[in-house]
C-alpha cells in the first residue's frame, strides 16, 4: 500500500515538472521540485551523508495531506532529490505523515513522525487525532512504517500532540514533543531504550496562553557551549513593540534540562530570525560536533507568487549555531563559500543624499560589507538591492539613523509581497557589519558576524539584477565591500 502510495506521489511530480516555471526557482537553496513544501523534517547524517527531508505536497501547490520529500548531500551544497519517503494513507497517518525527525540505530536510518487523522471536517483543528510514528530504512532511500509506538497524548485535554524530535542521552533515547492542553502550550518528554517503546517522562515545561502563546510546535532541545537550548515555533504569540509581527514566531530560550526530564529556563525568550520568513527550524549535529540549522524560509499565509509556477517553499541555508551568552549566533555553514564564483572587491565610500549603481549584478550573490555609522549623518543609508532599471523594484537594506534600527524593506521586491522588519543598534554601536545571500527569491541577512539575521522571501522580475548604495539627507559612508557571483545549481 505504501509503495503505491508512493509511486502515485513520484509520478505526480514527474508530471508537474515540465510546466514548472523557473523565474523564482532558487540557485542553491532547497526547494521541492514541484507542489509544496513547508518545515524542514528528520535532519540527519547518514553514511556520510546529509539528508534532509520536509513536509510535501506533492499533488498541489497548497498545504495537504503530508509526504516527506527528500534529498540528501555529502557537502551541504550540491543537493540530490530522492523520491519522496513518506506517504500518508494508513489508519493512524490517513490525512498526513506530519513533522518529525531521523536518527540512526544500529546502521539503519529510523523516522520518527506524527500520523494525522481529520476526526471530523478536513481542516477542523478542534477535532482531529495525533500519534507518533517509526519508520525505518536500510538503504536510506525506501522507508518501511512501523506504526504508531505512541497513540495517545497523557491527558485526553490535550488534541494537538506533534513533531517528535528524537535524541540520544547518556545511552537511551529522548523524545520532546510539543503539544496544546487546553488553551495552554506544553513541552512533553519521553524516553526509550529501542524506538519502539516509550515511556512517558513528563511535562518539561508548562508555558501559559498569554505569555507564552497556545501552541509550541516543531520543539528541538540541544546541549549547545554548556546550556540547554530549547528552540521551538510558538503560534498566538501577539506583536509588542518591534517584535513578533508574522504570524508565528520562530523562538528560542536557554535552560538546563536535568535527568529527570525538567527544563529550567534560565534566560529570556528570543527570536531566532527577524525577517519575513522563518519558521519551524530544526538542528542536527554534524560528525565534526556543530550544530547546523534550517528552516523553513516562509510563513503560514505569507504570499507565494511561485504557487502559479507549480512550486513553493524553501528551506533557509544551512546554518551553524553557537552561543554567546543567553543568545544565539547563526553563521552561514562554511562549506557554503564553495558557492562563490566570480569575485569583486568594491570601494563604495561616501554617498551624500544621492544613490549609484554598483559594479556588481546579478541575482545570485553574496556580499560582505560594512556600514560605518560613526563617520556618517544621512537620515538612512545602506543597499538597494534586485533592483530593477527603472527603479520601481528594489530591496532597501539600510540603517535608520532616527530610529536606530537596521532595516530590511520589501515593499517593493516584486510579486506578492511587502512590509518591513527591522532589528534595534545600539547608540554605542559605531558600524555595522553585514553579510548578506540572495537567490532568486530570497535575502538572507547576516549581521555582525551571526547575531542577528533577517531572512525573508522576495519576487523580483528576473531582470531586476542591479545592486544601489544610497543616502538619503546627509552623507552614508559604506566600507570596503567584497561580493561573489554564486553558483547556479537550480537545486
Ligand atoms: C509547523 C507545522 C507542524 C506540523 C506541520 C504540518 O509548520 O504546523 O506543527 O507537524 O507543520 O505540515
Amino acid at each position: 500500500m505504501h509503495a503505491v502510495l508512493l509511486d502515485e506521489a513520484n509520478r505526480a511530480i514527474e508530471k508537474t515538472l515540465p510546466a514548472r516555471g523557473n523565474d523564482y526557482r532558487p540557485g542553491y537553496h532547497l526547494a521541492p521540485p514541484a507542489g509544496w513544501m513547508n518545515d524542514p523534517n528528520g535532519l540527519v547524517f547518514f553514511r556520510g551523508e546529509y539528508h534532509v527531508f520536509y513536509q510535501h505536497h506533492p499533488y498541489s501547490v497548497h498545504w495537504g495531506p503530508m509526504h516527506w520529500g527528500h534529498a540528501k548531500s555529502s557537502d551541504l551544497v550540491h543537493w540530490e532529490h530522492l523520491p519522496i519517503a513518506l506517504a500518508p494513507g494508513d489508519s493512524y497517518d490517513r490525512d498526513g505523515c506530519f513533522s518529525g525527525s531521523a536518527v540512526v540505530a544500529h546502521d539503519r536510518l529510523y523516522l520518527i513522525y506524527t500520523g494525522h487523522t481529520w476526526l471530523g471536517a478536513p481542516g477542523d483543528d478542534s477535532n482531529i487525532h495525533q500519534v507518533q510514528c517509526l519508520a525505518s530504512s536500510t538503504d536510506g532511500l525506501s522507508f518501511s512504517k512501523h506504526g504508531p509506538v505512541i497513540e495517545a497524548a497523557p491527558d485526553p485535554q490535550t488534541l494537538h500532540f506533534r513533531d517528535p524530535k528524537v535524541w540520544m542521552r547518556e545511552g537511551q533515547w529522548w523524545m520532546a514533543l510539543g503539544a496544546r492542553h487546553g488553551d495552554d502550550p506544553q513541552l512533553l518528554l519521553y524516553r526509550s531504550d529501542d524506538l519502539y517503546h516509550w515511556d512517558y517522562l513528563g511535562c518539561a515545561l508548562q508555558g501559559q496562553r498569554e505569555a507564552d502563546g497556545y501552541m509550541w510546535e516543531c520543539p528541538d532541545l540541544f546541549e549547545l557551549d554548556g546550556c540547554d537550548v530549547f528552540l521551538y515555533s510558538p503560534q498566538g504569540l501577539k506583536p509588542s513593540g518591534y517584535d513578533n509581527w508574522n504570524k508565528f514566531q520562530n523562538s528560542y530560550r536557554m535552560g538546563q534540562l536535568d535527568d529527570r526530564g525538567r527544563f529550567s529556563e534560565c534566560g529570556k525568550l528570543y527570536e531566532l530570525d527577524h525577517g519575513h520568513d522563518f519558521y519551524a527550524a530544526q538542528t542536527l549535529l554534524a560528525p565534526d560536533g556543530r550544530r547546523l540549522l534550517w528552516a523553513w524560509m516562509d510563513m503560514w499565509d505569507s504570499p507565494m507568487p511561485s504557487q502559479a509556477h507549480h512550486w513553493c517553499g524553501a528551506l533557509s541555508l544551512p546554518r551553524e549555531l553557537s552561543r554567546h551568552g543567553e543568545r544565539l549566533r547563526m553563521r552561514p555553514a562554511r562549506e557554503l563559500q564553495a558557492l562563490r564564483r566570480e569575485h569583486w572587491a568594491l570601494q563604495v565610500g561616501a554617498v551624500e543624499s544621492c544613490s549609484h549603481t554598483l559594479q556588481l549584478r546579478g541575482a545570485l550573490l553574496e556580499i560582505e560589507l560594512e556600514l560605518d555609522l560613526a563617520a556618517s549623518n544621512a537620515e538612512r543609508f545602506g543597499l538597494a538591492l534586485r533592483c530593477s532599471e527603472d527603479g520601481r523594484e528594489q530591496t532597501l537594506l539600510y540603517f535608520d539613523a532616527m530610529a536606530r534600527r537596521l532595516v530590511l524593506d520589501r515593499q517593493h521586491s516584486g510579486a506578492g509581497v511587502s512590509g518591513v522588519r527591522s532589528i534595534a543598534v545600539s547608540l554605542s554601536q559605531t558600524r555595522i557589519a553585514l553579510r548578506i545571500f540572495l537567490d532568486r527569491s530570497s535575502i538572507e541577512v547576516f549581521v555582525d558576524d551571526g547575531a542577528y539575521s533577517l531572512s525573508s522571501r522576495i519576487y523580483p522580475g528576473p531582470d531586476s539584477l542591479a545592486v544601489r548604495a544610497f543616502a538619503v539627507n546627509g552623507a552614508g559612508v559604506l566600507g570596503n565591500a567584497q561580493a561573489w557571483e554564486l553558483a547556479d545549481l537550480q537545486l
